[in-house]
């Protein structure tokens, strides 16, 4: 890792606290009562496992899994996305939330939304915790955004650095010191 510091909070933990129900109450008035729901691991799972508490609210009971997808080096991206981790939920018919924790090239969550659609699932909606304001890749919009976040390099609450800091309870960003 580069020499650099997290000490700028861009999302704070109560931010994030208050803006997942209203999210929730967005995705639940839109999604069917039966639904699946696909994290694309590892930076999901977090926001995934808040989403999850606060649909119970709406007695909306999803059938949930994970699957992973590689693609990023560090801290730019190698173009390439593939499924490492396959899930074996029947989607065929039914309606899937995909859950990301950052929409950046699109890469990814394009790559999740062909997968699903290509095994026949009736409807395939993504959400992402944060929407990053950069040029995309192959051009995507998400279903649901809780938060947007400018073209920098963040972490925690999932997110991470070369696999650390996603333990924070907040969003930060890093700054490389030179
Ligand atoms: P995309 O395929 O470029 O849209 O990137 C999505 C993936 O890139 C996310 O699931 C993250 O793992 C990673 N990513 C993109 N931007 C950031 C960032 O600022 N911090 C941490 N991970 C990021
Ligand atoms: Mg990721």
């Amino acid at each position: 890792m580069r020499p650099h510091h997290t000490d700028q909070i861009i999302y704070s933990a109560e931010q994030i606290r208050e803006r997942i129900p209203v999210l929730v109450d967005e995705i639940a008035a839109r999604q069917s009562g039966d639904f699946v729901m696909i994290g694309i691991l590892r930076g999901s799972f977090m926001f995934m496992a808040d989403l999850l508490r606060s649909f119970n609210r709406h007695a909306l009971h999803p059938q949930i899994d994970f699957i992973t997808l590689t693609s990023y080096v560090g801290t730019s991206s190698s173009g390439e996305v593939k499924l490492t981790h396959d899930t074996n939920l029947e989607v065929e018919g039914r309606d899937v939330l995909l859950v990301d924790d950052i929409l950046d090239t699109g890469l990814t969550l394009d790559k999740a939304r062909r997968i699903f659609t290509e095994r026949g699932a009736k409807s395939v909606q993504t959400c992402v915790l944060l929407d990053k304001k950069t040029e995309r890749a192959v051009e995507f919009h998400a279903d649901y955004a809780a938060f947007p976040v400018d073209d920098v390099f963040v972490v925690g609450y999932g997110l991470d650095y070369d696999n650390h800091y996603r333990e924070l309870p907040h969003i930060a960003e890093v700054t490389f010191l030179s």
